[in-house]
């Protein structure tokens, strides 16, 4: 697989994904990471990659020709191209298995107001959202999506197991609390369930737990 991130901060982008699992996806040829600043595709004394709003309007608007010239540049056949917006459908792990099965994807990053709205029409496959707030820009949420997608690559993870059962457990429940050792830390026991070794018993504590969890933090979940 391979992966371009398209931005005004490729440092930011790049930075989380020079580290641990990812990193060493990267090593292992799991996938090709490449951050381009689209500044390159600027034209003219300034360079200039954004402009003011048509009709009026606070902020500005990445302009489409340096856009539209990176990705055709960048794209191939197989290539999907992917906008980060807070417009777009909320990203979620049903995204992201998805998406690992791309040969190729580019992330476009918006910063300031968003990009051309042509640039959505006739270049973008899909609009994604990493959730209901505004970053100052994309390249955060392209780390956060390349983070997420490159982890479920074969491979990439040391254990298998990690994430086999991720996918087979309920994407509409969150996971039930965990302990490790000691066995008591100060004044706090390990649930004595969690110690019997009564697999059957562990197993009912652990569905009634990570739905009082579920419940209490997403109960959005629950109604799905
Ligand atoms: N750019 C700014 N905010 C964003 C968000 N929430 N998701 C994706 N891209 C963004």
């Amino acid at each position: 697989m391979r992966i371009d991130i398209i931005t005004l901060f490729p440092e930011i982008a790049l930075s989380p994904l020079s580290e641990s699992i990812i990193k060493r996806a990267r090593e292992k040829d799991l996938v090709e990471i490449h951050a381009h600043n689209l500044r390159n595709w600027a034209t003219g004394k300034h360079r200039k990659t954004d402009e003011y709003l048509c009709g009026g309007g606070q902020g500005m608007l990445l302009k489409p020709e340096p856009i539209f010239a990176a990705i055709e540049e960048l794209r191939t056949n197989t290539s999907q191209v992917i906008l980060m917006t807070p417009q777009g459908k909320p990203f979620k792990q049903a995204t992201a298995q998805n998406l690992a099965r791309a040969d190729h994807l580019i992330l476009l990053c918006g910063h300031y107001e968003g990009v051309d709205q042509r640039v959505i029409d006739t270049l973008v496959d899909l609009e994604i959202s990493i959730g209901d707030y505004v970053l100052t820009n994309g390249a955060i949420a392209a780390a956060v999506v390349t983070d997420a997608i490159v982890r479920l690559l074969p491979g990439a993870l040391g254990d298998e197991r990690s994430h086999q059962d991720e996918s087979f457990s309920d994407p509409n429940m969150l996971e039930a609390p965990a302990y490790t050792k000691p066995n008591l830390f100060r004044d706090m026991p390990v649930p004595e369930v969690l110690l019997s070794g009564n697999h059957k018993k562990i197993a009912e504590w652990k569905k009634q737990k990570a739905l009082e969890r579920t419940r209490a933090n997403r109960p959005d979940l629950l109604k799905e």
